[in-house]
């Protein structure tokens, strides 16, 4: 099954999905920390306990140099919950993901814009890619067709290595994406109640309540 993850830090809103969702765990970047005012120990202490063992948790490092990327990777790698280190798929970044690819350490390639940038990544022994669909788009590009691409190329070249789009606006984004067969998702949490919710279903549901009562009144579906 596809890999489901909420590109969140907001705990209140990980907590309403994982209660009607199969989340596999939560992806995060420095932007989406920053902005919730919390940082990844924090988070995850909090999040552990609520989406269970089996929880994946994708935090990215923030430092610069190729030394510095390397010792925050084992850090972060070495905190005690599932992890994947996310590194931007920069020169400096490919660097740091072939290196840490030979020591074992689970990666995602992140701030993917091209089809080309992504299969380097993969080359260099990433474990999941983040193209970003609707940063690609703005760009004037067509993120669908990235990971289309990226799918497509990985499967042909059987690198072991799964496509994790990420950056979305929209349910139709989603859609296609999810057509092209990818191995795991990220959504920020706004969309995932937008592609449950259409003006029709609570018109419909009110509907079969007024018909039941006017027959059935006060009675369940068991008692009639
Ligand atoms: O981690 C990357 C992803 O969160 C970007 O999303 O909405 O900032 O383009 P967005």
């Amino acid at each position: 099954m596809i890999e489901f993850y909420l590109d969140s830090a907001d705990v209140a809103q990980i907590e309403r999905f994982h209660s009607c969702l199969p989340i596999k765990g939560v992806t995060t970047n420095p932007s989406i920390l920053a902005n919730a005012g919390i940082g990844v120990n924090g988070l995850l202490k909090q999040l552990s306990p609520m989406l269970g063992e089996q929880a994946r948790f994708h935090v990215q490092v923030v430092s610069q140099t190729l030394p510095e990327i390397i010792a925050e990777a084992h850090q972060i790698a070495g905190l005690p919950y599932d992890i994947v280190v996310k590194i931007p798929a920069t020169e400096i970044g490919l660097a740091a993901i072939k290196q840490l690819h030979r020591e074992g350490i689970p990666l995602l390639a992140t701030a993917i814009y091209t089809t080309q940038q992504g299969f380097l990544a993969a080359l260099a022994g990433a474990d999941y890619l983040a193209p970003y669909v609707n940063r690609i788009d703005v760009f004037g590009g067509d993120g669908v067709t990235v990971v289309h691409e990226l799918q497509q190329l990985l499967q042909q070249q059987q690198l072991p290595c799964c496509v994790l789009p990420a950056s979305f606006k929209n349910p139709r984004q989603v859609l296609e994406v999810l057509q092209a067969g990818v191995g795991a998702i990220t959504l920020p949490v706004e969309l995932v109640a937008q592609m449950f919710s259409h003006p029709a279903v609570p018109l419909a549901v009110e509907q079969f309540t007024t018909d039941w009562q006017r027959a059935f009144a006060g009675r369940l579906a068991f008692e009639s």
